[in-house]
């Protein structure tokens, strides 16, 4: 089957078969990846501008690797040195962009939903690198990649995802995703942290306490408090939030034997994992983001059309 899209937004917006192209498609990124030559002409002669509202390190490197190892033109916008700065709308910014002909927009923005709106307005691809607390479905693919790679599958996983979710794109993405794909989902964080009704999602369950969330968990996925995104505090204290919602060695011991440990980055340590299980051998972490440069190579590919790599 073929990808229908013009743009990448939200993994709510996708089938299972297109999530399972997308991540098959990324397997065949991976073995580019490998090669000594990491590069290969399938995105030749096209455009692709990175225009980051928001702070990135793995995101916007990974897609500007991505485009590259694809032979795309990649050219990086950063709002702190852009005319947005003197006032310039997102709409304005983006046509005058338009106007240079790019063939793909890859945006992150602090407004969900966002990307729905340029996306109407553009006749290039968008691809969402992150919105408000919406959806960031590179990082939710990227997450789903390394999980079947270590299961063959992602049917029948209990996945749990601890920490403020609230705030997190990253953990609606995930739910999304995985629960389409046959994954359950176990919910913890503190109540302040959690949004009321998040089970109507699909196979999600909350729990109050993190130990039933990852007790029997094949996968423990930790998040970031987004202090940034919190307009009242939301947490007595970070020690706290720590005690109550942290991943050690010694909790973790409740997950089942060898369950995979991830977390999107940037890391907290010492707040939602200690450095124990960040450096341990249960660790997915920099896996997740050798799968980055993949996943976004096989967005990037699916929404241009072309062939893939041989
Ligand atoms: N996981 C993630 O989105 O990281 P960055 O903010 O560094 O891109």
């Amino acid at each position: 089957m073929g990808f229908k899209h013009k743009d990448i937004i939200a993994l709510q917006d996708l089938t299972r078969d297109e999530i399972q192209l997308l991540l098959d498609t990324a397997e065949n990124m991976r073995e580019v990846n490998s090669r000594d030559i990491k590069k290969v002409p399938t995105l030749r002669g096209k455009t692709i501008i990175n225009l980051f509202y928001e702070a990135s390190t793995r995101t916007r490197t990974s897609f500007e690797i991505a485009g590259k190892r694809l032979s795309a033109d990649t050219v990086n916008i950063s709002t702190s040195t852009s005319s947005t700065t003197k006032g310039e709308t997102l709409l304005d910014t983006a046509l005058n962009l338009l106007a240079m002909k790019p063939d793909i927009i890859v945006m992150r923005h602090a407004i969900s939903g966002s990307h729905y709106f340029l996306a109407k307005r553009l006749p290039c691809s968008i691809i969402n690198a992150g919105d408000g607390a919406h959806e960031h479905p590179s990082q939710g693919l990227l997450d789903m990649l390394t999980m079947r790679q270590e299961f063959g599958t992602l049917e029948g996983l209990k996945v749990a995802i601890v920490g403020d979710i609230t705030h997190s794109r990253v953990a609606r993405s995930n739910i999304h995703g995985l629960t389409r794909m046959g994954a359950s989902i176990f919910l913890s964080g503190p109540p302040t942290m959690v949004p009321p009704g998040i089970e109507r999602l699909g196979n999600v369950t909350v729990c109050n306490d993190m130990r039933d969330a990852i007790a029997d968990a094949d996968v423990v996925m930790m998040l970031r408090i987004q202090l940034e995104r919190q307009g009242k505090t939301l947490l007595p204290t970070l020690k706290e939030y720590s005690r109550y919602y942290g991943l050690n060695p010694d909790n973790l011991k409740l997950a089942k034997k060898d369950a995979m440990v991830m977390h999107p980055g940037p890391i907290n340590r010492g707040v939602e994992m200690s450095s124990y299980v960040v450096d341990g051998d249960q660790s997915h972490i920099l896996k997740q983001v050798e799968n980055g440069v993949a996943v976004r190579m096989a967005m990037l590919y699916h929404v241009s059309g072309g062939e893939l790599p041989t």
